[in-house]
């Protein structure tokens, strides 16, 4: 017997049968619980999608509640162990882990598109001094579109395929000319000889020696970091991404929209937040005080908690041992006593075990970053260059879904209804 879910409309005493498929109902099978006929159909509301499956995807799998992370069915703790970015993208975008010849084409395939219209630089060039990297990102990767007119045509999956490889290759650039920018350097061109996170830690602290040594542990510690924040299924920015795709506009303009999404404190945003957060705490002795201030609900604690995750994050265990990895080279970040700290207390806490708030990726990655010498404003851009592959993966995805059409959620109108214009001389009269 198929799985269906009887439900009963007790204003009318009428049944009805919905199917249940992957564990699912569809929304649009209660348009016909109706209890006139002019009644428009049962609705759903669920701000915030917090229970609701917005697409089919076979990309990325999540277990919150055991705290498992898999692309393609692949463990996260295996990909961070044996894998590259590059080649992570391949499987999020294919579904398959490449042979040799098919990663070297890739790999030839993206690094071809690193270097950035010249033109691109001069408009980077006119954000004031100090302008958030994040801001300048996000608005360079949607100006990217007036430069290849041609990726309009979405419905072309070899012509998505080519600026999908734009992309991945280009947003390491407009990081790192960002990053120079805010600070004042020259930009570095690509230099494709290098890995990926080589090549972008070169762009980035490449000053007027013939060449820059890039440390082998920071760049596989890079690599790590790209190959965790890869994709993370239907998030804020990554729904951003599908929501805006789904009006048929170039992938640009898209990924401007889902990165404008990760900006935000709460999204990708916190990795930063987290920092500001250690420095304002400042030293262990005012740990107590702080966790006392957020369970009385004045501030959170950033880099806990998390929507999906009951459990601890599997990306932040990863990270926190990549951290050692990176301190033997840096020297200690004096930042994580204080994060260790913060996380003992609060894993004790009853506020925090009874809401399962665990650290997540952003609570010791940013202490990585600040090793690796990054500013705090480059965080959240440090995350948006290997979300991009995860963006455009789901963006093909979406291409290809026969069911999805353009996204367009319903409301519960709670406003007035019609009633006359009151002209300027008789309002506030009444
Ligand atoms: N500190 C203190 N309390 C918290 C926190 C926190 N970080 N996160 C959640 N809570 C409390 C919240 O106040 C609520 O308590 P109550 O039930 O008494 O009202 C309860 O836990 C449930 O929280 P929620 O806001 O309903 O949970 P959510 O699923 O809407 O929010 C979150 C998820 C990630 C936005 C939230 O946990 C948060 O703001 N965390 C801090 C910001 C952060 O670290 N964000 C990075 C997320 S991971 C990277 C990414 O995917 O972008």
């Amino acid at each position: 017997m198929a799985d269906t879910l009887t439900i009963t409309d007790n204003r009318t005493g009428k049944q009805y049968e919905v199917p249940i498929t992957d564990g699912t109902i569809k929304a649009m099978d209660l348009r016909k619980i109706k209890a006139s006929e002019e009644d428009f159909g049962l609705m759903t509301y669920d701000p915030a999608f917090t229970n609701t499956a917005s697409c089919r995807s076979a990309i990325t799998y999540i277990d919150g509640d055991k705290g498992e992370l898999e692309y393609r069915g692949y463990p996260i703790e295996q990909l961070a162990e044996k894998s590259t970015y590059l080649e992570v993208a391949y499987l999020l975008m294919f579904g398959e882990l490449p042979t040799p010849t098919q990663l070297h084409d890739w790999e030839q395939g993206i690094v071809k598109h690193t270097l950035l219209h010249e033109n691109i630089k001069h408009l980077m060039r006119g954000f004031r001094y100090d302008a958030h990297p994040m801001g300048v990102f996000l608005s360079t990767v949607g100006a990217l579109s007036t430069f290849y007119p041609d990726a309009k045509k979405v419905h072309d999956p070899e012509m998505r395929l080519k600026h999908i490889k734009r992309l991945i290759a280009k947003t390491p650039t407009i990081a790192a000319y960002a990053y120079r920018h805010t600070t004042g350097k020259f930009y570095v061109y690509p230099d494709n000889n290098l890995s990926f996170a080589g090549n972008f830690l070169n762009m980035l602290f490449k000053m007027t020696e013939a060449k820059f040594e890039v440390n082998p542990v920071l760049e596989r510690a890079l690599d790590i970091l790209f190959i965790l924040h890869a994709d993370h299924e239907q998030n804020c920015g990554t729904n951003a991404m599908r929501a805006i795709g789904s009006s048929e506009v170039d992938p640009y303009s898209a990924l401007a929209g889902a990165s404008a999404a990760l900006y935000g404190p709460l999204h990708g945003g916190a990795n930063e937040a987290v920092l500001t957060m250690l420095r304002e705490i400042g030293s262990k002795a005012n740990v107590p005080a702080f966790i006392e201030k957020v369970k009385k609900g004045e501030g959170r604690l950033m880099g806990f908690g998390h929507r999906v995750y009951k459990s601890y994050d599997p990306r932040a265990r990863i990270i926190k041992k990549a951290a050692y990895d990176v301190f033997e080279v840096t020297g200690t970040n004096p930042l994580l006593d204080l994060a260790l700290e913060l996380e003992r207390i609060a894993l004790e806490d009853e506020y925090f075990v009874k809401r399962k708030l665990y650290p997540n990726v952003d609570f010791y990655s940013g202490l990585i970053y600040q090793a690796l010498g990054f500013a705090p404003e480059m965080f959240t851009v440090l995350f948006a260059i290997p979300r991009t592959a995860g963006w455009v993966a789901q963006w093909d995805e979406l291409h290809r879904d026969a069911d999805q059409k353009i996204a367009r959620p319903r409301q519960i109108y709670t406003g007035y209804r019609t009633r006359d214009y009151i002209p300027m001389e008789k309002r506030g009269k009444e």
